[in-house]
């Protein structure tokens, strides 16, 4: 890890940091983690690390082959590790997932729900593109939603389990250009503090990490690699901290303070997101 993002994870706050070995070994081993997203970035790094620590990882994503390569990579050093295809905007596959899982393994332990899509466009670039809408729905929300729909009726009646929703601190501040993405990562996390209360009476626990920037592909047609932000394997290491210490949120100390008072002052702070857009025309 650079001093880089030593210090980043200082801006960040303590609980943005890593896991002991042996705690994230007692938290996973043996365990059936389902981890969506799982052929690129963030869920790749969390799937890999949570392997190395004994989970058996369930990898989703639509590119079938890039999962069956960490799968082989995962088992090549002694680890276990089964690839599914899914589509998470597809209800029916979504579903066939559930059920396909379900046979398979008997009971899912902890989901990573960590697939996404982000858009970063304009209202008048999305002209004529309401799929935008429509596709950050399908996979940052609805998909989601419905995987958890079918999963945790098992979890609920075991009496244990735990989510794992990978966000983004858009939903605590949304800006200007980022409207599908914030308010379809925003619709999840509703649905997500509606449900949790009716699951934490049953044994359930979610967790919500709100990142900040971290350099993946998904960051990178967007974000110059120099800004400051974390690596994947830095957000794999917070997403395996949360499985030992279930936080039920994880936001960088200073973005609460920060979008309350960007609540209380909705109308300034989007006249100077206005002025902004106007000089940088
Ligand atoms: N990178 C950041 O700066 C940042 C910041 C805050 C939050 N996040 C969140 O972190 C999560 C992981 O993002 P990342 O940065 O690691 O991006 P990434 O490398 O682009 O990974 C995105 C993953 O989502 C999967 N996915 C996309 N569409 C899907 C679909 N229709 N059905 C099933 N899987 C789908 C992709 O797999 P396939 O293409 O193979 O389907 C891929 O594995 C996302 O939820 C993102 O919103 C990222």
């Amino acid at each position: 890890m650079s001093v880089t993002h030593d210090i980043y994870r200082l801006v960040l706050g303590p609980s943005w940091s890593r896991a002991a070995p042996a705690r994230l070994e007692a938290a996973v081993d043996g365990r059936v983690v389902l981890v969506t997203g799982a052929s690129s970035g963030i869920g790749a790094r969390t799937a890999e690390l949570l392997a190395r620590a004994g989970a058996h990882v369930l990898l989703t994503a639509r590119r079938l082959d890039r999962l069956q390569e960490l799968a082989d990579r995962i088992t090549a050093t002694g680890g276990r590790a089964t690839p599914y295809g899914v589509d998470l905007t597809d209800p029916d596959a979504v579903d066939r997932l559930v059920a396909e899982v379900l046979a398979d393994h008997g009971r899912v332990d902890a989901v990573i729900s960590n697939a996404g899509k982000s858009i970063r466009r304009s209202l008048t670039a999305t002209e004529g593109r309401f799929h935008d809408v429509t596709r950050t729905d399908g996979v940052n929300y609805l998909g989601p939603a419905r995987l958890l729909s079918g999963l945790l009726p098992g979890m609920r009646a075991r009496g244990t389990g735990h989510i794992v929703n990978v966000s983004s601190l858009n939903v605590d501040l949304p800006v200007a250009h980022w409207a599908a993405y914030s308010a379809s990562k925003a619709a999840f996390e509703t649905w997500l503090r509606c449900v949790a209360p009716e699951i934490r009476r049953d044994g359930v626990v979610v967790t919500s990490i709100h990142f900040p920037l971290v350099h993946t592909p998904m960051s990178a047609p967007t974000y110059s690699p120099r800004l400051p932000g974390l690596t994947a394997e830095a957000a794999a290491e917070v997403i395996a901290r949360a499985l030992v210490h279930r936080p039920r949120l994880l936001v960088p100390w200073w973005v609460r303070p920060a979008a309350v008072l960007t609540t209380l002052a909705q109308g300034p702070y989007e006249a100077v997101q206005s002025q902004v857009l106007r000089w940088s025309r």
